[in-house]
């Protein structure tokens, strides 16, 4: 089983990911780092970790159809049979996610189906409810609609700022989203 990370950002999931891989903790084999951002920290990180990496971007191949189409064949020459999306700021094309049934994952920060889209943690802060979390779900052609794997609830204090509540959510993520994915890629093999 190989498995690929897609992410446009910064990368925080992708080194908790790769820290319980380089632990043993994770079954299957990280074949590559994805990125449609070709500076994008994430690739730096995973240089570091001597993950190989693939980048290009949608401009390259002359919009959207072209570059689901290049990514789709990349990903059928790699052999990829699972796909682990965080933070990849895009919406995968239908035919790509057809190809991976029941294979891609991706992380969201708020409890779904509440907060969806884009500022997940800002939305729910702004929102004033007491309660938001992290949400692992497989992947749909819809928004942050696909069928949820594993939620963790995080606390909004009295005296939270936004700043507090994205620290506290990330720390949530980067334990959740290893722990899912090692039970999902056992099951997988
Ligand atoms: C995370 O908050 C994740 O839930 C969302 O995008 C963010 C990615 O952060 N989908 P990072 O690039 O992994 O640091």
């Amino acid at each position: 089983m190989r498995f690929a990370i897609l992410a446009s950002g910064n990368g925080s999931n992708f080194e908790a990911i790769v820290t319980a891989y380089e632990a043993g903790d994770l079954h299957g084999e990280l074949a590559l780092v994805f990125s449609d951002k070709p500076d994008a920290y994430v690739l730096h990180r995973a240089k570091e970790h001597k993950v190989p990496t693939k980048t290009f971007t949608v401009k390259e191949h002359g919009g959207k159809a072209g570059y689901e189409k290049a990514l789709l064949q990349m990903l059928k020459d790699e052999q990829i049979d699972y796909l682990v999306l965080a933070g990849y700021m895009r919406i995968l094309g239908e035919e790509l996610i057809a190809a991976f049934p029941e294979g891609i994952v991706n992380i969201h920060p708020s409890l779904l189906p509440s907060f969806p889209g884009l500022h997940g943690i800002k939305d729910a802060f702004e929102y004033g409810v007491k309660i938001t979390g992290v949400t692992v779900h497989f992947v749909d052609k819809g928004v942050d609609t696909g069928p949820i794997i594993a939620q963790e609830a995080v606390t909004i204090d009295e005296n939270e700022t936004l700043d507090s509540l994205e620290t506290k959510i990330h720390q949530v993520e980067h334990k959740l989203y290893p722990a899912v994915l090692k039970r999902l890629f056992a099951e997988a093999e």
